[in-house]
């Protein structure tokens, strides 16, 4: 039997009206949640990735900031305006688009934003928090996943949950978080050998690879959950995943499409994190 698509543009619309009743009542409160973001240069992908941002914060009620700077920046002026964001009463998320030009220093960049304004969950308090179990901002991909899985009814416990990719965006923080919910999880990652006799042990396969199609029916166990976090361009410059779609189909009980899967979940997650983060600091 061909798979149930999991529709993550449907899913999306159905968190946004949730997130934006919450902004509504926060605004009843007195407290318009603002998110900084902060783009370094020119990257399409990331002009493109900011703009969507934007454009759901306007939809949502969210008061948003872009911050843009030239990819010379130096990291001395990109700190001083992080400090000035963690200060600022109207910002209750700070988000600094990755990747960064060459020259500056990542880790310094994030470590630099305050926890409780980290809402893409990269900054190190964030992690360990999540790791041990507590309550902390998460990263707004994997959140976005496991959303998906829990609006579906997939249930986790005891299930082997098989994630190729290690990224700290996507991979490792998607496993702790499917750990935390009592599943099975095997990393696998590019120097992993004979990467199908793990990934054909999945009851929930994710695909966080970054190679297009690259996941075909030999790496799936008939009757899978797939879960495809990929974003590529295939030959003809077409959007497309890690999985070959439409041969996994007919395979897996459940799958994401590319476009239209985990991506639209994304950006409702960071929305979601901006709306805690504001709750949270009225809370304080
Ligand atoms: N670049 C690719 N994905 C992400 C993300 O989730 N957050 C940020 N800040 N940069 C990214």
């Amino acid at each position: 039997m061909e798979a149930q698509t999991i529709n993550g543009k449907e899913l999306s619309i159905k968190k946004r009206v949730e997130i934006q009743e919450n902004v509504q009542s926060l605004k009843k409160e007195g407290v318009v949640p603002g998110l900084a973001v902060i783009l370094v240069g020119n990257n399409d992908a990331s002009r493109t990735y900011v703009a969507n941002k934007q454009k759901a914060c306007k939809e949502l009620g969210i008061y948003s900031e872009l911050i843009t700077f030239d990819a010379t920046v130096t990291q001395d002026v990109l700190l001083s305006k992080i400090h000035a964001l963690n200060e600022n009463k109207d910002i209750h998320g700070i988000l600094v688009q990755l990747p960064l030009p060459k020259h500056l220093d990542e880790d310094e960049i994030i470590d630099a934003i305050s926890p409780m304004k980290d809402v893409d969950g990269f900054h190190p308090i964030n992690v360990g928090k999540m790791v041990i179990g507590q309550d902390a901002l998460m990263p707004c991909t994997p959140s976005g996943v496991m959303v998906m899985l829990e609006d579906h009814g997939i249930s986790l416990s005891g299930k082997h949950v098989v994630i190729v990719g290690r990224s700290n965006i996507v991979g490792k923080p998607l496993g702790q978080m499917l750990l935390n919910q009592d599943a099975t999880v095997t990393y696998c990652h590019s120097k992993t050998h004979d990467l199908a006799s793990f990934t054909k042990q999945a009851d929930i396969l994710i695909a966080a690879v970054g190679k297009a199609n690259f996941i075909t029916p030999d790496y799936v166990k008939n009757g899978a959950v797939v879960i495809d976090v990929g974003i590529n361009r295939n030959e003809e410059g077409k959007l497309c995943g890690d999985v070959a779609y439409h041969q996994v189909k007919e395979i897996a009980s459940y799958i994401t499409p590319v476009p239209g899967g985990v991506g639209p979940m994304t950006i409702t997650m960071l929305m979601y994190n901006t709306v805690k983060a504001a709750r949270k600091a009225i809370e304080r």
